[in-house]
């Protein structure tokens, strides 16, 4: 479904006495088929963030092309990739001042919703469907609940492509448990589409039908989850793995 060949993404910065080239990403190739739980994992500053929004149509690579189903969308914009099928969840959401929590769903949604159906996603991601459903997208919700509204406007769309950045992310106020039971879902029910989740949990890591490791902007190992996940630290656990990887 997914094809990226040898995308390369920089930056031009100004260091004081010029402009120096930045490589962010280098010659990133990968293929996500269908119907695919895979995760991305690595080091911070590795460049998971920046590959997701290369995919999402964010971020324009340098070189290097993106393929959906067989379909180069290397020169298509985000709302044009949006449409062509790729949902993406932010590491840090955007607030909407003035919009409700429903609005949101529904525009997400992209047809007629009715209430009920707008707050079966919001219970899809453990929140109490009437106490938000008519909140305002604004500076009130907790960086955990508006993660986990974006989650919820993810599902609503449900495209062919789904990409979270580090859902887990500020997540203090909703027990752990449940946001690896909305993903544990997700893959229980994927049907035509594949997730890309950008990840250091264990538990995600271990539902991932692929893990690709990114490290200083390549790919240090990517396959199955039974080879990566072991050798990513010569032990079988994910824990002291992302221990690892976070320190370097
Ligand atoms: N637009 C940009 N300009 C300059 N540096 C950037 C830009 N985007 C990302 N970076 C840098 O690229 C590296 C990778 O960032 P990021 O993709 O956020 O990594 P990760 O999500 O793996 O932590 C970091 O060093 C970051 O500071
Ligand atoms: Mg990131």
């Amino acid at each position: 479904m997914l094809e990226l060949q040898n995308i390369s993404f920089g930056v031009t910065e100004d260091n004081g006495g010029g402009s120096v080239n930045k490589e962010i990403l280098n010659d990133i190739s990968l293929t996500v088929g269908d119907n695919r739980f895979v995760v991305i994992t690595g080091p911070n500053g590795g460049g998971k963030s920046t590959l997701a929004k290369i995919i999402a149509g964010i971020e324009k690579p340098t070189s290097g092309r993106i393929l959906l189903d067989g379909k180069d969308i290397t020169d298509l914009n985000v709302t044009e990739r949006a449409k062509a099928g790729i949902s993406f969840a932010f590491q840090q959401p955007v607030r909407f001042k003035g919009i409700q929590v429903l609005d949101l769903i529904r525009l997400a949604a992209g047809k007629k919703m009715t209430v009920a159906d707008a707050c079966q996603y919001l219970a899809e991601v453990g929140l109490c469907a009437k106490d938000y459903i008519n909140r305002e997208v604004n500076a009130s919700l907790s960086g955990g609940e508006l993660k986990r509204i974006e989650i919820a406007t993810v599902l609503a769309r449900s495209t062919r492509l789904s990409v979270f950045d580090e859902p887990e992310a500020g997540i203090d106020l909703w027990s752990f448990q449940n946001l690896i039971q909305v993903f544990e879902k997700m893959r229980a029910q994927i049907h035509d589409s594949s997730i890309m989740i950008i990840s250091h949990q264990e538990r995600i890591l271990e539902i991932a039908d692929e893990i690709v490791v990114l490290r200083d902007g390549r790919i240090d190992a990517s396959g199955p989850r039974e080879e990566i996940l072991p050798a990513l630290i010569g032990t079988p656990s994910a824990v002291e793995a992302c221990k690892i990887l976070k320190s370097k």
